[in-house]
């Protein structure tokens, strides 16, 4: 087991090869963190230590002289001393605010629990990791606190949740309860996030920890595009290769809270969950809630070994279901090169253009239901319009079966248009607040599905339209943010409730869908990335990660989100040119190499290409189905970043690193630059490597391609103008491996 429970000095030891998370009971019984980093020797005791801080003017104590504004804490209370952000707070009917949740008892177990109705990383074995359950209590309300951890076995990873039990008579309301806090010993990091926007997701973003506090949130409704709900704390030394880095992932698609708070005794606090804003959840006598889960990564390994832990534990250990190890077929989606304007007969002829190529998925986007012509009507109306599609949907599909291409089909199951049939029966079914102005957003709406009878009546369509056609792959969009929080049928002391029970709807109906229709592949969206997080990976193994299609702005977009979220599960399609978001000309393939790292597609009218370019498509598709396994089950590895300058390098490798493919791009052309060798990293340094990109071929050791670089003519570089990019091959001879 890789808890160790010392009884005496009441610690608990979570370890494993990599890590070690110290807890510690303090006498007055509250929860103490010792220690969280690189696996250290065990001991019995570490109250040698002593508590952090002292007495001194401004500092209040509890239990006769315990400074917990200095105190390093699991799951800090509010209101009692320590003035840094808590991780909850709950109202009790007398008003009060003031909790007092001591140590009761705990429980250690193999394996690891699901948590109920919420996406969570899982074990498919026991044995992959160690669980323990810490019970606290606080007298006064008769509630108890679980705070529940897991270690596994194989990974820097520990994962933490927490759930709220009211045993006693009286109704409390929680008005915050966030999953998780650390409180490091000292403030010598750098926080890295991901920010954005539309159409320029998940952007890195570093800034160096001072007093106070630094923050990133949604109150959206919805993870969002403005910031990832993932922060990482980094030494400032650390680098994509070397150095310390504990990286936070929520595992939640809603409204959340990810703070960093440095007192000025440089005590570093990272406390992360759902945001409490516009957040209170009534709990009677038998009730529980049930907060997400943090996932907590770290490595001395710098930003890679982060990256590498958690695409390995989401890729694998949250993703699941037919999809989780299957390779990802090569798609062509007809949203750029139709948007709403097609009927059966233009969708047939792209589709055929795509079959002759050697793509093998056909996804039909936005525009064939209800009379969506435009995008101001018809969402909610998932039923086919029969003047685009006089076959319908399953007619349609089965044409494009009949051509030996799979068929996919958009949705957007969440929202609904006043101008649809849906809003005419069921103009009660928003989300709004009564007699205020409901606020629109791509004239859209989203439907209330805190309520169970919303989300039964389009698990009904849903359903029935995937029943009634040949649809192997689903792309689930969300296009608007959340406004006037309100759902029409819930009481006044429940609102508080509906933002989070809204987001428990998405998720049941997905796991409804998911479960009636498993080999369905899903694919989720918001906007293009603007709900790309853990908690949707667990219901659709891959996400579209930004409208924005062009080939240089893409480098930055899937350089960010690979921080956290694997190469396959990013959707990356090549799309038409001069790019529709920001008018730029690139090669085709410029815009198929940075396409290749992630779950490939192409996204325009393939009968609009010139004879050349097509062949140069149906090359890129041969090459992608060679290599796809490596591309999509490889071990990614960053090596220039494009928010450091105008060159930009990754590559994915096999398990043993004796094939590998790497790409390296540059934006701008250069004139008379200097000499270019491009440096890779992960390989065996002893092994020798047939190198091979364009008309170049070289025989070269690992340590050489690593510590020399490959050499590329700089002159015959220039000559390819800007947004160029030059894939290298790498096999490792025979008999090396
Ligand atoms: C969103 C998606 C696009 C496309 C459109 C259709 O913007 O991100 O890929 O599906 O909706 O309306």
């Amino acid at each position: 087991m890789a808890i160790i429970y010392h009884e005496e000095s009441k610690s608990f030891h979570l370890y494993n090869r990599f890590i070690s998370y110290i807890i510690e009971v303090m006498p007055n019984g509250m929860l103490k963190n010792v220690y969280y980093g690189k696996r250290i020797h065990d001991r019995s005791d570490y109250s040698y230590q002593g508590n952090d801080g002292f007495l001194m003017h401004g500092v209040c104590s509890v239990d006769g002289g315990l400074a917990l504004q200095h105190q390093k804490q699991e799951y800090p209370a509010p209101g009692i001393g320590d003035y840094r952000e808590s991780a909850f707070l709950i109202r009790q009917e007398n008003g009060s605010h003031i909790s007092r949740f001591l140590y009761s008892y705990h429980t250690i177990y193999e394996g690891k629990k699901p948590l109920e109705n919420l996406p969570a990383t899982y074990v498919e074995k026991k044995s992959e990791a160690t669980g323990i359950d810490i019970i606290l209590y606080d007298s006064l309300t008769d509630t108890d606190l679980v705070l529940t951890y897991t270690i596994y076995e194989d990974l820097p990873v520990i994962t933490r949740s927490a759930r709220f039990e009211q045993k006693g008579e009286q109704t409390i309301v929680l008005e915050k309860a966030l999953s998780a806090c650390v409180d490091f010993p000292d403030k010598e990091y750098e926080m890295v996030h991901l920010s954005g926007a539309w159409g320029r997701e998940r952007h890195i973003k570093i800034r160096k920890l001072e007093e106070g506090t630094q923050s990133i949130d949604s109150i959206r409704g919805v993870s969002g595009a403005e910031h990832n709900p993932f922060i990482a704390l980094k030494r400032p030394h650390t680098t994509e290769f070397t150095g310390e880095v504990y990286g936070f992932s929520f595992v939640y698609s809603g409204n959340f809270l990810a703070k960093v708070e440095v007192t000025p005794h440089e005590i570093t606090r990272v406390i992360l969950g759902i945001h409490p804003y516009n957040f209170a959840w009534p709990l009677k006598k038998g009730d529980s809630f049930q907060t997400p889960e943090v996932v907590m990564v770290y490595s001395e390994e710098g930003l890679n070994g982060m990256s590498r832990v958690f695409h390995e534990l989401y890729a694998t250990r949250l993703a699941r279901g037919t999809w989780r190890d299957k390779e990802r077929p090569i798609l062509i989606n007809n949203w750029e090169a139709t948007y709403f304007n097609f009927n059966e007969e233009k969708i047939l002829s792209i589709a055929q253009k795509a079959k002759s190529v050697g793509i093998e998925l056909f996804v039909l986007d936005d525009g064939w239901y209800g009379e969506r012509n435009i995008d101001d009507r018809s969402l909610g109306d998932w039923y086919p319009n029969p003047e685009k599609l006089p076959h319908g949907v399953s007619g349609l599909s089965e044409k494009i079966e009949a051509m030996g291409l799979k068929f996919g089909i958009w949705i957007e199951p969440e929202m609904v248009n006043k101008n649809s049939d849906l809003y005419r029966a069921h103009p009660d079914w928003l989300i709004s607040t009564p007699e205020r102005y409901e606020s629109m957003c791509r004239t859209q709406h989203i439907l209330d599905y805190s309520r169970k009878e919303v989300v039964d009546y389009i698990f009904g369509l849903l359903d029935k339209l995937i029943s009634e056609s040949k649809i192997s792959y689903v792309k689930w969009d969300m296009n608007r943010y959340m406004s006037e929080a309100y759902s029409r049928t819930a009481k006044a002391n429940m609102q508080g409730t509906v933002m989070h029970r809204h987001i428990l709807g998405v998720y049941n109906l997905y796991e409804r869908l998911i479960q009636k229709h498993p080999d369905i592949l899903f694919e989720s969206c918001a906007s293009g990335g603007a709900r790309f997080d853990p908690g949707m990976l667990y219901y659709a193994p891959q996400t579209w990660c930004s409208d924005d299609t062009d080939a240089a702005e893409r480098l930055k977009i899937q350089y960010g989100t690979s921080l956290v979220y694997p190469v396959r599960s990013m959707g990356a399609h090549v799309s038409a040119v001069p790019n529709h978001q920001v008018n730029r000309m690139t090669s085709i393939d410029m815009r198929a190499s940075v396409a290749f790292f992630g779950a490939f597609g192409y996204e325009l009218d393939l009968n609009t290409l010139s004879e050349e370019e097509l062949n140069r498509v149906k090359e890129q598709i041969e090459f992608y189905k060679k290599n796809r396994r490596l591309f999509q089950f490889g071990t990614f590895t960053r090596i220039l970043s494009p928010f450091e300058g105008n060159t930009t390098c990754w590559m994915v490798s096999n398990e043993d690193a004796t094939q590998v493919i790497a790409a390296y791009y540059q934006v701008l052309n250069v004139a008379n630059g200097p000499w270019l060798k491009v440096k890779l990293a992960g390989l065996k340094p002893d092994t020798l490597y047939q190198v091979s990109y364009e008309d170049k071929q070289y025989v070269m050791y690992g340590s050489e391609i690593m510590q020399i670089g490959i050499p590329v003519d700089r002159k015959e570089f220039t000559k390819k103008g800007d947004f160029t990019s030059i894939l290298f091959i790498l096999q490792a001879k025979k008999g090396e491996a």
